[in-house]
């Protein structure tokens, strides 16, 4: 049986779509009625979730022109070449501007499916059915679409909400636990930026959490979604608070770039990234040390890394860094804490900083603070 455990409402200027989280919810033929509201559907997916689920989706929407395209999905195939392949599928099926896209999978899904849908005829309508903890929790919410291009992650893209957000908790049965680790990077970001409690609940039931006892998984995805919402709500388009959400981010999209996308998970750049800014943070913002302690701790409970690899150059890392998307006339901005839950912009790291600070991570540098800041 279909349950419904929590619902959400996301709230922008031009559009507001709600965010489902249960169990059993792709089984529910008359949810899908109720959100496709045209004839036509394209569900992009993968193979192994097309398997799974995409007979049981049609048979749901017997009315409607049924159209499955099953991708690849690795973060080297999110790119414009994918993003063309779901254009021709479209115009190849003869889709009309009222038809509907249906993201099934992880993020690299979602954003490639999100920005299809933000182009083709202009816009079409979509929806996020997000199968990755990563994906249930950051990617889906908030309409960030987009893909890689060349050494820079994300670069092309549009703000582009979808109609509504089906988060089932069913799909993860299936999910390797390397990336529910990964998910957990962003869970543990979220609270870092914007919750204090949440980050002590976390430290409290990270055990279950990776044991993915579901009620306090389905909390956590919860607590994940209504965090990122309320940002979202306040600044659609990051113009101010929603860059918090990027805490760690510059550094972890250049490490992916930097290892061709191939050794480590967004969410394990992240957890990297998440160490690193939140290092800086102790050394610009006056973070107090523990906050740094219990970082690590809750990483590394979370069987996420928090070392720099010792094959990345350190010089590389900071030229891939300068094309970050929050660079603003020409300065690199660095999403930083001034206490736990709370974040903050800063501008003009210099370069010896942040050299000391790959440093820290390689253990040439200890945790102290050194004089010359
Ligand atoms: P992903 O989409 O690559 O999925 C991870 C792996 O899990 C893939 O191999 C995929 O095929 C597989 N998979 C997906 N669902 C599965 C399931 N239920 N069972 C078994 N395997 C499954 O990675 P991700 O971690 O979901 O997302 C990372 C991407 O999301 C990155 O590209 C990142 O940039 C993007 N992202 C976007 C936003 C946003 O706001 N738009 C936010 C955070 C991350
Ligand atoms: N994951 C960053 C954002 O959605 O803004």
């Amino acid at each position: 049986m279909p349950k419904q455990l929590y619902r959400l409402e996301v709230k922008t200027p031009r559009h507001q779509y709600p965010i489902y989280i249960g169990e059993q919810l792709i089984h529910h033929a008359p949810l899908w009625q109720a959100l496709i509201l045209g004839q036509q559907v394209m569900l992009v997916t993968n193979q192994q979730l097309a398997e799974r689920y995409a007979q049981q989706i049609k048979s749901s929407l017997a009315d409607c022109q049924f159209d499955t395209l099953v991708m690849v999905d690795s973060e080297r195939e999110k790119h414009l070449a994918s993003v063309e392949k779901i254009f021709t599928a479209l115009y190849q099926q003869r889709h009309h501007r009222d038809t509907t896209l249906i993201a099934l999978g992880g993020g690299v899904i979602g954003d490639m499916t999100g920005f299809a849908a933000a182009c083709y005829q202009r816009g079409v309508r979509f929806l996020q059915v997000p199968t990755t903890l990563l994906a249930q929790v950051d990617a889906s919410v908030g309409g960030k679409t987009g893909v890689n291009f060349a050494q820079a992650k994300n670069l092309i893209g549009a703000f582009y909400q979808p109609q509504a957000v089906v988060i089932d908790l069913d799909t993860l049965t299936s999910l390797p636990q390397r990336h529910f680790a990964a998910g957990m990077a962003e869970v543990i970001k979220i609270a870092m930026v914007a919750d204090a409690d949440f980050f002590l609940w976390l430290e409290a039931h990270m055990a279950p959490l990776l044991q993915r006892q579901q009620t306090i998984l389905a909390e956590a995805i919860y607590r994940s979604c209504a965090l990122k919402a309320k940002i979202v709500q306040q600044d659609e388009t990051e113009q101010g608070v929603r860059a918090w959400l990027n805490f760690g981010h510059t550094f972890a999209h250049a490490l992916e770039a930097l290892t061709g996308y191939q050794t480590l998970l967004h969410g394990e750049a992240v957890a990297i990234g998440l160490m690193l800014a939140t290092k800086l943070s102790q050394m610009l913002c006056d973070l107090p040390e523990t906050v740094v302690e219990r970082t690590q701790a809750l990483l590394q409970q979370a069987n996420l890394p928090t070392q720099l690899p010792p094959t990345i150059d350190h010089q590389a890392l900071l030229a891939t860094m300068a094309m970050d998307k929050k660079v603003l006339r020409q300065r690199q901005r660095f999403i930083l804490l001034n206490a736990l839950g709370k974040a903050c912009v800063g501008e003009e790291v210099a370069a010896t900083i942040l050299h000391k600070l790959f440093n820290w991570q390689q253990g040439e540098f200890l945790c102290q603070k050194p004089p010359s800041f």
